[in-house]
C-alpha cells in the first residue's frame, strides 16, 4: 500500500463490528481462517465478520500511520501476512473498532545497563499501538495493553516488552500507567526498560543469563546508579475538551491534502463523533 493510498483508507468509515465488546486476537493464520470460512460457506453473519475485521484493522492501521507521521502503516491485513508470527489486538466498544495493538518478537542487541556490553536478547515487542484520536485519553490504551499483557503471560510484568521507536505519548504512557521510564537509548531506536535487566547476569562469554524466568520477573523501581539513562519527555498538559477532533485532518493538510479532502476526513470520521454520544 503506497502512501497515497493508505491515507484513503485512513478516510474510511469504520464498519460495524459483529463482535462484542473487548479484545480479540488475530494472527496471520486466524485471518486466513476467516477468509477461507467466508469463502467457502457463504454463510452472511462469516462474511460480515471477515469484512468488518479485515476493513477495521486495515483502517486503523492507515489512522496509526498518520498518527505517528511515518511513511507506511506498519499494521495491516497484507503486512500480518509478511509474518505469522505477528499478533494484532482489536480493542472493539460499542461494535466499533477503536484500537490495535500489534506485537512480535525480535533479537534485539541491546546494552546491559551493568557491564554497558551489548548484548542478545529476544523479547516480545510492540511494533504498533493506537487508539482512536476521538477516544485517546481514556483509559481505552490502557485496557488494550492489559488485555495483551494477559493474553501474552505477561501480566504484572510490562517492563519485560521492548517498544519499538515509541511515540512521546506512548513512553508518557509506559510512564503514567507503569512507572517505567529509564532506558539506555539504542541505535536500532528500540526502548527496554531498566527493569528487564533486574533478574539477568552477563556470563564469561557476553551472554545474557535470566536468574529469573523473564515473564515471572516483577517490576523494580528504576535506578540510576548505571550507565547513562533515557527518561520520557514530561507530559503534555492535557488539552481542556480531549483530544482535538482536527487532530488527523490537520495532519492530511500538512501532508499536502486539499482542504476539501481534510473535511471529507472529517465526514467519514463521524463514526468516532457516533461512539461518543
Ligand atoms: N500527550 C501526552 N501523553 C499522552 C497523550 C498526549 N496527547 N495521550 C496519551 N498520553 C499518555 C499519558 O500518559 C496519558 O495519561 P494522562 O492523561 O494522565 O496524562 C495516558 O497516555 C493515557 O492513557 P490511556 O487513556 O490508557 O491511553 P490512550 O487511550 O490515550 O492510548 C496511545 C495511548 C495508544 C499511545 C494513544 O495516545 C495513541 O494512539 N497515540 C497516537 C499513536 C501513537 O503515538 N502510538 C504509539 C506509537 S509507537 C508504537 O506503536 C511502538
Amino acid at each position: 500500500m503506497n502512501s497515497r493510498s493508505s491515507d484513503e483508507m485512513a478516510l474510511r468509515r469504520l464498519p460495524e463490528m459483529p463482535l462484542r465488546d473487548g479484545i480479540t486476537r488475530w494472527t496471520s493464520d486466524d485471518l486466513n481462517a476467516l477468509y477461507r470460512r467466508a469463502m467457502n460457506e457463504k454463510n452472511p453473519s462469516i462474511t460480515a465478520l471477515q469484512e468488518a475485521v479485515f476493513a477495521t484493522i486495515d483502517i486503523l492501521g492507515a489512522r496509526s500511520k498518520i498518527a505517528q507521521g511515518i511513511n507506511a502503516p506498519l499494521t495491516s491485513v497484507s503486512k500480518m501476512r509478511e509474518n505469522r508470527e505477528y499478533r494484532v489486538y482489536l480493542l472493539t466498544e460499542r461494535s466499533l473498532g477503536i484500537g490495535i495493538l500489534k506485537v512480535g518478537t525480535k533479537k534485539l542487541f541491546v546494552t546491559h545497563p551493568k557491564t554497558r556490553s551489548l548484548v542478545e536478547i529476544e523479547p516480545k515487542c510492540v511494533l504498533d499501538f493506537y487508539i482512536s484520536e476521538q477516544v485517546q485519553r481514556l483509559g481505552m490504551g490502557k485496557k488494550l495493553f492489559e488485555g495483551m499483557l494477559e493474553m501474552e503471560n505477561l501480566s504484572g510484568s510490562p517492563e519485560m516488552l521492548a517498544i519499538d521507536r515509541p511515540s512521546d505519548k506512548f513512553l508518557n504512557f509506559m510512564r503514567r500507567h507503569y512507572g517505567l521510564e529509564e532506558y539506555t537509548p539504542e541505535v536500532n531506536k528500540f526502548v527496554v526498560y531498566r527493569p528487564y535487566f533486574a533478574y539477568t547476569v552477563v556470563d564469561e562469554r557476553g551472554r545474557i543469563k535470566y536468574t529469573k524466568p523473564p515473564s515471572q520477573a516483577t517490576p523494580k523501581p528504576a535506578s540510576s546508579e548505571t550507565g547513562v539513562s533515557h527518561s520520557a519527555p514530561a507530559p503534555a498538559p492535557r488539552k481542556a475538551g480531549g483530544p482535538g477532533r482536527n487532530f488527523l485532518a490537520d495532519k492530511m493538510r500538512a501532508n499536502g491534502y486539499q482542504k476539501e479532502d481534510a473535511e471529507l476526513f472529517m465526514d467519514q470520521n463521524e463514526d468516532m463523533v457516533r461512539y461518543l454520544k
